[in-house]
């Protein structure tokens, strides 16, 4: 297969690695550079599935995304809009277009911008990391969960096995926007308090934290439930006690963001949790309180 990685960050490198040892691979980034080197290493929790390696990919090459049979889209949430805008007039109608990102919310958007592609949406509990530029390092292994959002790509179950034999374990879902939801929990949990409290998220397992992650897991349980996802927010909780464990000594992606003066996926994932308690009329003080503290957070970068 002809594939091409719409972004090329850690979780992008990391795939692309993985995915080059079937398939050809290229790399659309917003600089214009045309091609691109990454070394892959492991960590001591992935060093039984990854090997150190060096790998040179094509980059930007318009005629490679036009002959693409399938685009991976692994940027921000917030990037998706600009970095669709810029590759669709290369991206061909039949091309699978596979979406991975934290949080949730970008759906229309992508359905609206490629109306005649098969979309799939994935979700990853691997976990990558950029210790140098060139460098991607593979910290964690997790499942990967696709399945489609549309009509064609519902039909698409045969790329969880593609997904699988490039980096396991990965599996297809019939419904996707369960395990994304479940992934949002997660997030809304993790992510602002490791980055307002400067932590890794081990540290989020202190006795300081227990009420707020209850409340946190509470709120987005009476949401998902509202959406037709019935769950208990202890059950939630558990999957986040499970994550902070399993991750303790990672330090998660809005506490590098912030570390780094970036702009944070916090609308994607508190933000769009309280968008949806709004339309059913459910009140989440816990995690509006969340998200309003990293939105300060976010405006205090151009002070400083
Ligand atoms: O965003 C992240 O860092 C990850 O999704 C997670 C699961 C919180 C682990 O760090």
């Amino acid at each position: 297969m002809n594939i091409t990685i719409i972004g090329a960050g850690a979780i992008g490198r990391l795939w692309g690695c993985k995915l080059a040892g079937k398939h050809n691979v290229q790399y659309w980034t917003r600089d214009h550079r045309r091609q691109l080197t990454i070394h892959l290493s492991a960590s001591e929790a992935t060093q039984h599935t990854t090997s150190s390696n060096t790998f040179d990919f094509e980059a930007n090459q318009e005629t490679f995304l036009a002959r693409s049979d399938l685009v991976l889209v692994t940027v921000k949430a917030f990037q998706i809009a600009g970095a669709i805008q810029a590759a669709r007039p290369h991206i061909a109608p039949q091309a699978t277009v596979v979406v991975m990102h934290n949080g949730m919310g970008s759906q229309q958007t992508v359905r609206e911008m490629l109306p005649d592609n098969p979309i799939v949406y994935a979700t990853t509990a691997q976990a990558a990391f950029r210790p140098s530029e060139d460098e991607v390092r593979h910290t964690g292994i997790g499942p990967t969960l696709l399945g489609g959002i549309t009509a064609q790509g519902n039909r698409l179950q045969q790329l969880g096995q593609l997904f699988d034999d490039a980096l396991s374990p990965c599996q297809w879902q019939d419904d996707i926007n369960l395990p994304l939801w479940r992934k949002l929990a997660i997030n809304c949990a993790i992510n602002p308090l490791t980055a307002l409290h400067n932590c890794k998220n081990g540290e989020l397992a202190l006795a300081q934290f227990d009420t707020e992650l209850t409340n946190i897991c509470q709120e987005v349980a009476e949401v998902m439930t509202a959406e037709g996802y019935p769950v208990a927010g202890s059950e939630l909780r558990q999957q986040v006690d499970t994550v902070i464990k399993a991750t303790a000594g990672n330090f998660s992606s809005m506490n590098q963001d912030v570390c780094h003066q970036r702009q944070t996926e916090i609308d994607y994932i508190s933000g769009y949790l309280i968008a949806r308690a709004k339309a059913h009329q459910i009140a989440v003080p816990c995690n509006q309180r969340l998200w309003q503290a990293i939105k300060e957070l976010e405006k205090q970068y151009h002070d400083q």
